[in-house]
Order: C-alpha cells, then sequence, then structure tokens
C-alpha cells in the first residue's frame, strides 16, 4: 500500500527539479538568449499535468480534504488561509509565465522578457516555499493528527489514482518530459 504522504513528498522532489530547470532557463532569458518557447511551454505543461493536476490534485481531493474534515479550526486555517490560497496564486503566475511567451513569440520585446521572468520567478520562489511549508510542518502535522481510519482512506484514494491507467500515462509523459529538459538545462 502506497504511503500517501512519502509519495507527495517524493513528487516534491521531482517538482523542485523543473524548478531548477525554469531557473535555469530563465537565467539564459537574462543574458540575452532567444526565448526557447517550445520548451517554457514543455515546462508549462510538466507544472500543469504533474505539479498542478497530479500532485496539487490529490494533495486538495485526499489529504487536505481529511485535514479539513478532522483537525478543526488549526487544520482548516493552515489548509484553507495556505495551502490552497498558494496552489491559486501558482495558477496565475503559470497563466503570467504562458501570456509572457505568447507575447514574446508573436513579438519579442525587451518588455515581455520582462514579463517572461518576472513570472517565472514569481513561480518558482513561490513554489519553493510551499513545499518547504509543506514537508516541514504541513504533512507531519496531518500524519500526526489525523486518525489511523482517516490516514488509512488517504492512502487508499491515492493507491487508487497512481493504479489508474490515464493516471498513469499522464505521470510517464511527465516525468519524461522532467528527464528532456533536465538533461537541457542542469
Ligand atoms: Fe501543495
Ligand atoms: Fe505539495
Amino acid at each position: 500500500m502506497i504511503k500517501s504522504i512519502e509519495h507527495l513528498v517524493y513528487e516534491h522532489e521531482n517538482i523542485k527539479r523543473m524548478l531548477d530547470v525554469v531557473r535555469a532557463a530563465s537565467l539564459r532569458v537574462l543574458a540575452g538568449e532567444a526565448v526557447p518557447a517550445k520548451d517554457f511551454h514543455a515546462m508549462i505543461a510538466f507544472i500543469r499535468n504533474y505539479a498542478d493536476k497530479t500532485h496539487h490534485g490529490k494533495e486538495e481531493e485526499f489529504l487536505f480534504k481529511a485535514m479539513l474534515a478532522e483537525l478543526g479550526m488549526p487544520g482548516q486555517n493552515l489548509i484553507r488561509s495556505g495551502m490552497l490560497v498558494e496552489h491559486d496564486l501558482g495558477r496565475l503566475y503559470v497563466s503570467d509565465l504562458e501570456n509572457a511567451v505568447n507575447a514574446y513569440a508573436a513579438e519579442p520585446t525587451e518588455a515581455s522578457r520582462l514579463d517572461i521572468l518576472v513570472a517565472a520567478g514569481s513561480y518558482v520562489n513561490l513554489l519553493r516555499r510551499h513545499i518547504d511549508k509543506e514537508n516541514a510542518a504541513v504533512f507531519p502535522f496531518g500524519d500526526r493528527q489525523l486518525s489511523a481510519e482517516a490516514l488509512a482512506a488517504v492512502d487508499a484514494d491515492s493507491e487508487r489514482f497512481e493504479a489508474d491507467p490515464a493516471n498513469a500515462a499522464v505521470r510517464e509523459e511527465q516525468l519524461q518530459v522532467l528527464a528532456d529538459m533536465a538533461a537541457k538545462y542542469l
């Protein structure tokens, strides 16, 4: 049986590797290279499909839902005004990044280069802090405070999610994107 929290921590490592890729690509843009729009779209696809739909989706649907249900006001404050707000802010920065990359592809201006760097940097910094907070505080809190029954239900939901062939296909495809981008930029 999958330990849901351990698996989420493992996914954080893959997400942080893509954050390193985004930062490395941003440095090249800063140095004056042409913006590799196709690569940025691949990074955005990984962020949306793996970091957001798969990873944040499981947090929101399984672990955080259980914490909201069982852990009273402290749990609700931590999840609602902390983690969920940051997931939403991340989605906003990724849309900003996509718009800036598209604007640059249509007309390569200095302003759109700046917009790319601002959006990419905002996302990377937000997600690094978010992941550190989950690893150090939010997950250990849930692990300690949730009932054994609730944790077992979260593990069972995660197991079903990972076993679903459609989810497995998305996961494999996106981990390949991560490997390709890491080989190119890191
Ligand atoms: Fe999260
Ligand atoms: Fe997370």
